[in-house]
């Protein structure tokens, strides 16, 4: 175990994006988020969720694939949506467990066909697509079509679109109109209130195995306020705090270290 996470009484790193499902960060203010798209998604309707980089959007996703009963959807994620129409298509064929086909229209029978198969099945299939603002002006133009399949006068499968805010400006053009007007739950994700800020901290670090603060309170005020309360960067200053605090061997991460990491940081970021 490295040195920092002993001096610390840590059994792990407590900052890492690799939490487990059932150990996400779940306050109450996110977890309606995660009802809602749970009920957008019981409701065969659409989502789209927006939000600066770091806030915890993907992290969204997660807890909703963690809450959706396993039976009854078929959650497909998709992240690597650079791809022009026809490679998108594929793509979705393949977490579809379909085999592609050669032609864009072949994958796109194979793929309606699938679904309108699970309609059938009373699967219900949820597409979870994430850096959502990346996507091609011709894979948007063609989401409308899959957005639009019917089975009992209700959409065959849930879009649920993830990414930075521009993903809303783009979807409000006049051209992306008609995918707009079916995407009826529209949600923004913010940065981390201060109160959530030190619930954050204070719940990842008991997750790792702290049995005491290990921040002072206005530690943890500062980190907010440099921060803005964006998850991602909380958890690379709150880490190389840690880390300084450990080699000084002091006790409780102050004000005054936070300081020091953030100048260290701007220092590394000049050279
Ligand atoms: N609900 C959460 N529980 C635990 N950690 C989280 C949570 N949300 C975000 N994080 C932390 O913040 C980091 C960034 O979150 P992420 O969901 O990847 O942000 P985004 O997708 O908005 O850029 C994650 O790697 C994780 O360490
Ligand atoms: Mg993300």
């Amino acid at each position: 175990m490295s040195r920092w996470l002993s001096h610390w009484g840590l059994r792990e790193a407590p900052f890492t994006k690799e939490v487990a499902d059932a150990d996400l960060w779940v306050p109450s203010s996110r977890k309606a988020t995660v009802e809602t798209l749970v009920e957008t998604c019981r409701d065969r309707g659409h989502a789209v969720l927006a939000g600066e980089p770091g806030v915890g959007k993907t992290c969204v996703l997660r807890a909703l694939r963690h809450r959706l009963p396993q039976d009854g959807f078929r959650l497909t994620y998709c992240h690597n949506v650079t791809l022009g129409r026809r490679d998108f298509y594929r793509h979705v064929c393949l977490a579809l467990g379909l085999s592609p086909s050669a032609t864009a229209a072949a994958v796109f029978f194979a793929i309606s066909t699938h679904i309108e198969q699970l309609g059938t099945e009373k699967v219900h299939p949820v597409l979870l697509i994430d850096e959502a603002h990346l996507l091609h002006q011709d894979v948007l133009d063609h989401l409308h079509i899959l957005a639009n399949y019917e089975w009992d006068s209700k959409a065959l499968l849930s879009l649920v679109l993830v990414g930075l805010p521009e993903t809303r400006q783009r979807l409000t053009l006049a051209k992306n109109r008609s995918l707009w007007s079916r995407i009826h739950t529209r949600l923004a994700l913010g940065e981390a209130a201060p109160g959530d800020t030190a619930e954050y901290i204070g719940y990842r670090l008991k997750r790792a195995g702290a049995e005491r603060e290990l921040f002072s309170s206005d530690a943890i005020a500062l980190l907010h306020e440099e921060t803005h309360g964006r998850l991602r960067d909380i958890d690379r200053v709150a880490t190389d705090a840690l880390k300084l605090g450990a080699r000084r061997k002091i006790r409780t991460v102050d004000r005054e270290l936070v300081v020091r990491v953030f100048g260290e940081q701007e220092a590394t970021i000049e050279d």
